[in-house]
Formats: structure tokens, C-alpha cells, sequence
């Protein structure tokens, strides 16, 4: 997990350069298509990926989708009129998400996949397919296919405005620097070694990314956590923390942490022990118990800094925990159901 965790950034690079002319395809297949709806489709990490892409089409597109779990894909499906199904899956096996494309192929609808697993059944299946290049990802917890798969959503949906996507390798640089401080991510790891659960909070592009950290929480370091987007939190969890909670915010701008702000402040009236990753804004220090600051590279793409500071902390927590990342004992790197 820790190789691959920190190979991100390369991966990313791999990725920008190698499927450009395969995102061409798909985004010149998406102006194209007379359908202007459709389903983002993953499970676990692909569908915090789905929920990126969902941000990203419907924030700068005409195309309006909704990111839903591929094992409901069947249940959600439209009754009526056409669409369009994207499916994300670093394996390109796992059972949902290959039963969600099969059924949108046997509807008619275009079909795309996002996967890191070449001559996989998605990319058979699929009308499109782009195939990111983050190499083998072999521990259970996706971290490095999950970077690639939030690169090639920003690829994508730049590529159907005609836009450059030149802040993608600012972002993979920002992501290095940050494995770079991995003495303060430990450290801040270490405290995480008796806690029995964690809230992570987002906004925006880094809402997604919350829920990513709470899973590779759950998954890697047996910390029951929950990620929401900040304000949302208010709605009902804010009760469940005290001083002893350990919280995590993740912000992408300084206008998000702006907007965040009367959230923010509400929350820390609780006395949270709290810690912010993000770019630098002033006065961090009088809210936050720590601070890790990333490069300011824009909202949208420092989601690449930020997941790599949360995939390394929850690396770290396991190891604090006496765990091994590599093997969480109940799970398997591919769901298959036969
Ligand atoms: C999380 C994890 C799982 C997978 C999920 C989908 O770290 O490994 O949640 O993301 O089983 O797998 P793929 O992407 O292969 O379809």
C-alpha cells in the first residue's frame, strides 16, 4: 500500500500523457451523443471516483449525470428515454460494476469505461474504454488507481470543453511534496492509534475525497470513520463530538475554506482535535489543532495532494494499530459474485 500509495504521482503523469488520445475519443463520443443524461457507476473507491466525475461534468458541462453505486445501478435505471453509463473499475472485474455496463449495453445505452486493467471484461464490454496507467495495483486498498481515476475525470471533462488539463502535473507535483512530509502524516497517524472512530469533512471536489479517506480508514486501519461535506455535518453528526473526537478537513481553495468558514467555526466550538489539509489561508492555526498545508493548485485538482496526505495517513494509522495495510483480513481485491 505504501509503494503504491506514493508511486500516485508518477502514475498520474503516466496517465495525462499516455490516454490523452483515448479521452479525445470518449469526449468527442460524449459532444456527439444525442443523450444528455447519464449514470456514473462504481463501487467502493470507483464510486468515490463516479462521484468526482458527477461533480465535475455537471459543474462545467451540458451533460448531466448522477453518480450512483453500481450494485443499484439495476435498481436506479430510467424507465423511460436515453442515456449513457460510465463505468469506473481499476480491476474492470469486480461483479457490480461489470453486471451495471452489461445491463446498460442490453438497453441501448452508450457505454463507457474508465479502468486500469487492460483487455479486462469492462473494456471488452464497453463501446469506449480509456485505460489509465497506474501499473499493477496489488494491495487490497486502491490508492494510486484512485489518483489516476480522479486524473482522468479532470482529463475527460476538460477534453469536451477543449480545455488543457496542464494543472493535472502541477497537482502530481504538489502530491510528491506532500509524500515528502510523510514524518508529519506518521506523526499525525500516531495519534489516531487508540481511536475507535473519526469524522473527515469536505467541500466540493474534496467531498468525494472525504468519503475516500473514511474508507481507506476503514479498511486499512479498522477506524470506523465517516466522511460529509462540512456544513452537512451540522445536520446531525456535529453530536457525536467532543474534545476527544478526531476530526479531519479537507478544503481545496481558499474561497471553499471561505465559504466553509461559519461551518467550520460552529464545529469548533466543540473543541474538536481537529486537522486541516489544504492550501495555506491566514489564521489556520487559531481554528485547527494542526495544519497540513498543500500547494494552492486550484479547487479542483488539489484533490490529488489531499488524497495523497490521506492515503498515507491512514497507511500510517494501520501501522500505529499493529495492523497490516496490506491484508485487511475480510476483504479481497475483487468482489466477484461467481
Ligand atoms: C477500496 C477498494 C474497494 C474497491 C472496489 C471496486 O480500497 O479496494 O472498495 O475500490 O471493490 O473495485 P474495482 O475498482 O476493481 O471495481
Amino acid at each position: 500500500m505504501y509503494r503504491e500509495a506514493v508511486e500516485g504521482p508518477e502514475a498520474v503523469r503516466r496517465t495525462v500523457t499516455v490516454c490523452k488520445d483515448a479521452v479525445e475519443v470518449v469526449a468527442e463520443a460524449l459532444r456527439e451523443a444525442r443523450v444528455k443524461r447519464g449514470f456514473v457507476v462504481g463501487s467502493g473507491t470507483s464510486f468515490h471516483a463516479s462521484l468526482y466525475l458527477q461533480y465535475l461534468l455537471n459543474k462545467y458541462t451540458d451533460l448531466h449525470v448522477t453518480a450512483i453505486p453500481a450494485s443499484e445501478f439495476r435498481a436506479w435505471r430510467p424507465t423511460r428515454g436515453t442515456y449513457l453509463v460510465i463505468g469506473f473499475s481499476q480491476s474492470g472485474e469486480s461483479s457490480d460494476v461489470v453486471e451495471a455496463i452489461r445491463e446498460a449495453k442490453r438497453l441501448g445505452a452508450l457505454t463507457i469505461c474508465i479502468t486500469n486493467t487492460p483487455g479486462s471484461t469492462l473494456t471488452r464490454l464497453a463501446e469506449y474504454s480509456i485505460v489509465t496507467r497506474a501499473g499493477e495495483e496489488k494491495a487490497v486498498a486502491a490508492t494510486k488507481t484512485f489518483d489516476v481515476q480522479l486524473a482522468a475525470s479532470v482529463m475527460i471533462t476538460r477534453a469536451i470543453l477543449g480545455e488543457e488539463y496542464g494543472d493535472l502535473l502541477s497537482a502530481a507535483m504538489a502530491a510528491t511534496r506532500v509524500v515528502e512530509r510523510e514524518d508529519l502524516l506518521r506523526e499525525l497517524a500516531s495519534k489516531l492509534r487508540e481511536t475507535g472512530s473519526t469524522f473527515i469533512l469536505g467541500r466540493g471536489a474534496t467531498y468525494p475525497v472525504a468519503l475516500e479517506f473514511a474508507l481507506k480508514l476503514k479498511e486499512a486501519s479498522m477506524i470506523h470513520a465517516e466522511g460529509f461535506a462540512v456544513r452537512e455535518f451540522l445536520h446531525g453528526p456535529l453530536q457525536l463530538v467532543d474534545e476527544s473526537t478526531p476530526l479531519y478537513v479537507l478544503i481545496g481553495s481558499r474561497s471553499s475554506y471561505e465559504e466553509s468558514r461559519v461551518g467550520l467555526e460552529r464545529i469548533k466550538s466543540y473543541k474538536p482535535n481537529w486537522v486541516y489539509i489544504g492550501p495555506s489561508t491566514p489564521k489556520l492555526g487559531e481554528l485547527f489543532s494542526e495544519v497540513v498545508e498543500v500547494e494552492d493548485v486550484g479547487e479542483d485538482v488539489a484533490v490529488l495532494p489531499i488524497v495523497k496526505a490521506a492515503q498515507l495517513i491512514a497507511y500510517y494509522a494501520s501501522i500505529a494499530r499493529g495492523l497490516n495495510p496490506d491484508k485487511p483480513t475480510k476483504l479481497s481485491k475483487v468482489v466477484k459474485y461467481s
